[in-house]
């Protein structure tokens, strides 16, 4: 039985980045054997205009009955007056909490060709691989209750909720440890403990969890000492794990270590393993349109999509090292360049790494 694979462009950069996986996978299928099928959805601002909807119900369905989902990014300044619940970004949120993913894997590597591409010297960031694990479909983001209300003397004030409850913070700790079971075994929970009790909670069930891994050296740091650290001295840390809110920071902080946001490929996954893979980045809409973005984030999606949802282990390592080949030969997208070198299109630099496959 073929397995299916859900696409959704979206928005702004998103069809652009896209169409490069998409011809990354066909070239998989014709080329080197793999078995799988396309099908194509909308989200975001493109759903909505085409369903009046930013998470339209046969998308959902889709992604539901899909083996895994591959999205491109969501938002645009056009969308931004919507009601709230009509934006862009509520459909991502909304697939998110839908199909239970709440383990976001956002890998911080350092292609060794983009040492001089990072905006930090050479000697901090080379040798960088960090795995950080962001929580995703609880905390502030999800929180209630929520809204814009008015006091009773008159004056409107916004409120949300950050509230964790003790098993959302036990599954995302497992998936914490297992992850740095199999890397360098060093796990570092990122939290607000000095300030906020339900950062004392994380940090005891955290705790807790951690005595079934013995094997891992469990540390914690506060999230402000953590984004400091992180551009001081990053290579300290393996596996990072913290809340939706921090994760969401902290992860494009980091993507700057790898040289560009523009590299930092997540995998989102549920209790079942189902998975939705996505770049870091947004919609980027300052640059859509134009045939400039990075389509390297997506690229690493892709592989990601491959190790994880489709068991192809072999044809994620040969997507990395087709990544690391183009890198090699120079080529850069605009936002990887720093000077002198040529810069190549979204299209060319899809066209490369299929060439590199
Ligand atoms: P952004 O990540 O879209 O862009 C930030 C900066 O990084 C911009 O200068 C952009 O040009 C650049 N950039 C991002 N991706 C790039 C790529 N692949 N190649 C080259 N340069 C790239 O963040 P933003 O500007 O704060 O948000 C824009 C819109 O995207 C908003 O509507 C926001 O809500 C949405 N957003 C969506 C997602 C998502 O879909 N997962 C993530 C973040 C932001
Ligand atoms: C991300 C984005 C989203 C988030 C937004 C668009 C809802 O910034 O995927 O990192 O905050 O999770
Ligand atoms: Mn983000």
């Amino acid at each position: 039985m073929s397995r299916t694979i859900l696409v959704l462009p979206g928005d702004g950069i998103g069809p652009e980045i896209i169409a490069e996986a998409v011809k990354l996978i066909d070239a998989l299928k014709s080329r080197h054997g793999l078995d799988v099928e396309l099908d194509e959805a909308t989200i975001g601002g493109a759903g909505y205009d085409a369903a009046g909807h930013p998470l339209p119900e046969e998308t959902l369905t889709k992604a539901r009955a899909a083996d895994a989902v591959l999205l491109g990014a969501v938002g645009g300044p056009q969308y931004d007056a919507l009601p709230r619940e009509l934006r862009p970004e509520r459909g991502l949120l909304g697939i998110r909490k839908e199909l239970g993913l709440f383990a976001n894997l956002r890998p911080a590597l350092l292609y060794p060709e983009l040492a001089e591409a990072s905006t930090l010297k050479r000697e901090v960031v080379e040798g960088l691989d960090i795995m950080i694990v962001r929580e995703l479909t609880g905390g502030i983001y999800f929180g209630e209750p929520r809204g814009v209300r008015t006091r009773e003397d008159g004056e409107r004030e916004g409120f949300n909720t950050l509230v964790y409850r003790e098993h959302e913070v036990e599954r995302i700790a497992r998936v914490a440890f297992e992850t740095a079971m199999k890397r360098g075994k060093r796990l570092c929970s990122v939290d607000k403990a000095n300030v906020l009790e339900v950062s004392e909670l994380w940090r005891e069930v955290v705790e807790r969890v951690g005595r079934d891994y013995p094997g891992v050296e469990l540390s914690h740091m506060y999230v402000d000492n953590a984004a400091m650290q992180l551009i001081r001295a990053p290579k300290q840390f393996d596996v990072m794990v913290t809340t939706n809110l921090f994760g969401d920071i902290l992860s494009d902080a980091a993507s700057m270590l790898t040289g560009s946001i523009g590299m930092l490929p997540s995998a989102s996954l549920n209790a079942d393993g189902q998975g939705m893979y996505e770049p870091i980045h947004g919609s980027a809409p300052d640059i859509a349109g134009q045939g400039m973005a990075n389509s390297l984030a997506t690229i690493l999606s892709v592989s990601m999509l491959l190790r994880h949802s489709l068991r192809e282990a072999a044809l994620a390592d040969r997507v990395d090292a087709a990544v690391g080949t183009v890198l090699r030969q120079g080529l850069r997208t605009a936002d990887l360049a720093r000077g002198g070198e040529a810069v190549v299109g979204t299209a060319a630099m899809g066209d490369a790494v299929v060439a590199a496959l």
